[in-house]
């Protein structure tokens, strides 16, 4: 529901990984049709195999409970791949009964109430559809993550008035986080990655995570020179996460001195305090 290339898979998969690396049972739902998560974990058999798929379980007639599509990343969560089949269920889902509710009813409430897992993960399309409606209904919860660029916030906005506002009155829809993604610019100029930082932090403070929050204070001490320390705040563009995706790798499997998985792990502990399990 946002658009592509912003980070929702990556993020999605390593804070699956960070969450499972606190010691929580964690199960990560790829819903995109376009499987990147998948292939990034390696599940390439898996997104062509038609017997199990989400799909199955999803629609009655189906004969596949919801631990049938379940693998193991070897990561120490688990993992729903996605499949070339879940273009169908998605224009299935749109011509059924309940369509929005059919993930939440028949397949994450069953395995949270037998408590298979403390966490559900889920990464989703790019576009507003049955999928990414069923995944905001299953977890009521949502990341947001945002690349500097011209316009980031505005879409944002647009994005937050239009489809997240209508959805969170309905369902009590919680926004756990909006993370600044691909940040490399300096806090002490002017730049797009400063632009987002710092309207992030004035107009939605509240979404803002420890990792990238910036007073306006400390913004006043950075130009006057008086930090010397610069912040460097958000997720960090580094080339890692590329090279881990094509080592099938959460990042912090690839390369764990790497500075992204402080900021990942921050990030998990920020869900844990939101969701407050
Ligand atoms: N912080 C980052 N630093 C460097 N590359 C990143 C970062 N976050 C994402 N990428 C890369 O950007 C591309 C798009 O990311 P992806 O998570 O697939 O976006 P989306 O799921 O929103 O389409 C991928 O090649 C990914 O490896
Ligand atoms: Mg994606």
């Amino acid at each position: 529901m946002l658009k592509g290339g912003v980070g929702k898979s990556t993020i999605a998969v390593n804070l699956a990984d960070r969450l499972a690396a606190r010691g929580n049972d964690v199960l990560f739902a790829d819903l995109d049709p376009n499987g990147h998560a998948s292939m990034g974990l390696g599940f390439k058999d898996a997104y062509r195999d038609t017997d199990e798929h989400l799909g199955n379980v999803l629609f009655e007639g189906g004969d596949s409970g919801p631990m049938d599509v379940v693998h193991d990343s070897g990561f120490g969560f688990d993992v729903v791949p996605s499949s070339a089949n879940l273009a169908r269920v998605e224009r299935r889902l749109r011509n059924s009964m309940f369509s929005d509710v059919r993930l939440r009813r028949d397949f994450v409430d069953p395995l949270l109430s037998g408590e298979a897992y403390d966490y559900v993960v889920t990464d989703t399309p790019a576009y507003r559809g049955a999928l990414a409606d069923n995944a905001l209904v299953a977890t009521q919860n949502l990341i947001v993550p945002l690349t500097p660029g011209h316009e980031a916030l505005a879409g944002f906005e647009r994005t937050l008035q239009r489809q997240i506002k209508p959805v969170r009155e309905q369902i009590g829809l919680d926004i756990l986080a909006v993370v600044p993604n691909r940040v490399s610019g300096r806090m002490d100029q002017q730049n797009l990655d400063r632009v987002l930082v710092e309207d992030l932090n004035r107009n939605f403070g509240e979404f803002v995570p420890e990792f990238a929050r910036i007073t306006p204070e400390e913004f006043d001490a950075i130009d006057d020179g008086r930090l010397t320390d610069l912040p460097k705040p958000g997720l960090r563009d580094r080339k890692a996460f590329t090279e881990a995706f094509g080592e099938n790798k959460p990042v912090a499997h690839y390369d764990p001195e790497n500075d992204a998985v402080e900021h990942l792990d921050a990030l998990a502990e920020h869900v844990v305090a939101e969701v407050g399990r």
